[in-house]
């Protein structure tokens, strides 16, 4: 797997870096998104890595999954890693998404549900699978004068010296309502399957979901988007 950073534009001055983090259906991605417009910098969701990941192990029947108990299996942890390495996939930026594609086909329509998100979690558990993701994470802050990236450890391990950290919250039921109309199901299933996958990214030993230090909270439980996107904005023109 690569990402679509070119080394060969890696730019002399060293990009601006903002990261949010934040659990699940917080708006992150929206709100890096317009960021990102804002200034004209490149935007990430590192959760695409572990979802692109998850949705191409499931179609390379690689069973992750019933495999998974307190520690995991092996062979299909072997498994996992080839496939971080592999060049079947790729993640690439997009200023209207970050994409997947596997063997030249766009997968990204397919990878943005709440069960692929709950696979991601289970693969995103693994020490070995970050390790091996995390410089692709990196690379993609190479290819433009700025990176908004937004995850779960954008601010704490994959951007440690992020010149503006945010961290995004709003209320569970905000949260559960935005992603259960986005897929048209129930939004008490949905906030039951996020408390499950926040409680997960929050407690797993490696590189959980923290406030990072010197970050700003914004919960965004009584803000519109262009208000939180405002925000942040704001922030960034401070530390210019
Ligand atoms: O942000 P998201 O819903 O697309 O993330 C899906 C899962 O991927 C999330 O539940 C945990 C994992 N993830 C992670 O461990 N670290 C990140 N930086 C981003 C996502």
């Amino acid at each position: 797997m690569n990402n679509s950073s070119h080394s060969s534009m890696k730019n002399q001055k060293v990009p601006f870096i903002v990261t949010i983090d934040g659990p699940s259906a917080s708006g992150k991605t929206s709100v890096a998104r317009g960021v990102a417009k804002k200034f004209g910098w490149n935007w990430i969701s590192t959760g695409a890595f572990y979802r692109g990941l998850a949705y191409v192990a499931k179609l390379l029947q690689i069973d992750f999954e019933s495999e998974f108990s307190e520690k995991i299996n092996p062979l299909i942890e072997d498994k996992l890693i080839r496939l971080c390495q592999s060049s079947l996939w790729k993640v690439q930026m997009d200023p209207e998404n970050t994409r997947v594609v596997f063997q030249g086909k766009d997968i990204t329509n397919f990878i943005y549900r709440e069960e692929v998100g709950e696979w991601a979690s289970k693969v995103s558990l693994i020490e070995s699978v970050r390790a091996h993701l995390l410089q692709a994470q990196r690379d993609c802050a190479q290819a433009g004068s700025g990176l908004v990236a937004e995850g779960r450890d954008c601010g704490s391990v994959i951007f440690p010296k992020a010149q503006v950290k945010i961290y995004l919250t709003a209320s569970s039921s905000q949260r559960a309502e935005r992603r259960a109309l986005e897929e048209g199901s129930s939004p008490d299933l949905i906030k039951a399957a996020q408390k499950a996958r926040d409680a997960q990214d929050s407690e797993r030993k490696v590189a959980p979901l923290v406030i990072p230090e010197d970050s700003l909270v914004i919960d965004a439980s009584s803000m519109d988007l262009n208000a939180v996107i405002q925000t942040v904005a704001n922030t960034v023109l401070l530390k210019k």
